[in-house]
C-alpha cells in the first residue's frame, strides 16, 4: 500500500471547497444581542471594560433594537441599570422601572420582528448586588427571592417581553416563574432558563456594565466550575419545571457541558458568551496579540459546534454584518 491512503487535505484546498463542506454555519437568526440600558442617560455611555459596548439611553436603545431587527438577529436580551437601588430590588418590579420601560420601548420599535428577551434577576436592582433578597445572616434567601421573581416575571410580561431569562440560580425559579406567568394570562411568554450557570470570573466586565454593587461572590448559588454532572441535574430540574430553552453560561470554558446538555435535551439549547470572553479577545486584539475578527468567528463557531443552537454574544450585530457580506 502506498501512503497517504486518504487525503483529507483535498477538501481544504480552496475557500469554496471549505465553505461547501463546513459542518457548522453561523446564522444571524441564531444570534442574540445582549444590551444594557441605563436610567436617566441622555446619550449612550461607553463601558470601559467592554470596548465597543455601551450603556444605552432610551433613545439609543430603540435605535440599536431597530438595527438588530434589520440585521435579522434572533433577538435581544435586555438588562436594566436603575438609578436607585434597595435591599429588595424594588426597581425590578416597578412597571415604570428602567427594564420594563426598555422592554416596552423595544417592543414598540420592532413589533414581532425580533424576539424581545429580558433578564429576570434582582442583582441590577439590589443595593447589595446579590441576585436575590437576603436573610438575617446575610445569605440569599431562596424562597423569599422566588416571590420577587414571580412578581418580576409578570411585570416583564405586561411590558411585552417574549422571553424572560431566569438568571438568578435560585432553586425552583423556573417553576415559580412559569406558574406566575400562566396565572397572569401570560402563558405565551417563554422561559429561557440559565440552567447551568457557573460562578465565573468571566462576568467581571458585566459588573461595570450594570454598575454592580456586589462585594464578595455568588458561589453560594451559582455552580462550581469543577462540576460537570451537576449541570445535567440543573437542566433536568429546569425542564421538569417548564423551561422552554436551556442555557449554559459562560460558553467558552464550558463547551463540554454544552455538548453534554445538547446531547440529552429535546428543547433548544443556548449558550452565553459572556462579558469576560468578549473583553479578553478585545483586549488582546487591542495589543495586536491576536487577529480579532478571526478570534471572534472561531470562538462563536466553537460554541455553536459544541451544541448551542442559540448564542448570546456582544458581537451578534457585527457577526451578522459579516455574514451578510459573505465574510463569515
Ligand atoms: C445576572 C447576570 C449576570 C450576567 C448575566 N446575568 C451576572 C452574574 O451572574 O454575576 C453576566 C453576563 C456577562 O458577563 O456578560 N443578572
Amino acid at each position: 500500500m502506498s501512503f497517504p491512503v486518504e487525503r483529507p487535505r483535498r477538501l481544504r484546498r480552496t475557500a469554496a471547497v471549505r465553505r461547501l463542506v463546513a459542518e457548522t454555519r453561523l446564522h444571524s437568526a441564531g444570534l442574540v444581542l445582549p444590551m444594557f440600558v441605563r436610567e436617566g442617560l441622555a446619550e449612550p455611555s461607553p463601558i470601559n471594560s467592554m470596548p465597543g459596548v455601551v450603556q444605552h439611553s432610551r433613545d439609543s436603545l430603540r435605535r440599536a433594537a431597530a438595527q438588530a431587527a434589520q440585521l435579522r438577529l434572533g433577538g435581544v436580551m435586555l438588562f436594566g441599570v436603575p438609578l436607585m437601588r434597595d435591599p429588595s430590588g424594588s426597581g425590578a418590579t416597578d412597571p415604570d422601572g428602567v427594564l420594563s420601560t426598555a422592554v416596552a420601548d423595544v417592543r414598540a420599535e420592532v413589533g414581532d420582528s425580533l424576539v424581545v428577551m429580558a433578564d429576570l434577576c434582582l442583582d441590577e436592582f439590589t443595593d447589595h448586588g446579590h441576585c436575590g433578597v437576603l436573610n438575617e445572616q446575610g445569605g440569599v434567601d431562596n424562597d423569599a427571592t422566588l416571590d420577587r421573581y414571580a412578581e418580576m416575571a409578570i411585570v416583564l410580561a405586561q411590558a411585552g417581553a417574549d422571553v424572560v431569562g431566569t438568571s438568578g440560580m435560585m432553586d425552583g425559579q423556573v417553576g415559580v416563574v412559569r406558574a406566575a406567568l400562566d396565572a397572569a394570562g401570560a402563558d405565551h411568554v417563554s422561559v429561557l432558563a440559565y440552567a447551568a450557570k457557573y460562578a465565573s470570573a468571566a462576568y467581571g466586565p458585566f459588573r461595570e456594565a450594570v454598575d454592580s454593587q456586589l462585594t464578595g461572590d455568588r458561589r453560594a448559588y451559582q455552580q462550581d466550575p469543577a462540576n460537570r454532572r451537576e449541570s445535567l441535574r440543573e437542566v433536568r430540574l429546569d425542564i421538569e419545571e417548564g423551561a422552554d430553552i436551556i442555557m449554559v453560561k459562560p460558553a467558552g470554558s464550558y463547551l463540554d457541558v454544552l455538548r453534554d446538555v445538547a446531547d440529552v435535551v429535546d428543547v433548544p439549547v443556548a449558550a452565553y458568551q459572556v462579558s469576560g470572553e468578549y473583553s479578553m479577545v478585545e483586549a488582546a486584539a487591542e495589543r495586536g496579540w491576536i487577529d480579532r475578527d478571526r478570534a471572534v468567528i472561531e470562538s462563536v463557531t466553537g460554541i455553536h459546534r459544541a451544541g448551542a443552537d442559540i448564542v448570546l454574544t456582544y458581537w451578534a450585530g457585527e457577526i451578522a454584518r459579516w455574514i451578510n457580506e459573505g465574510r463569515a
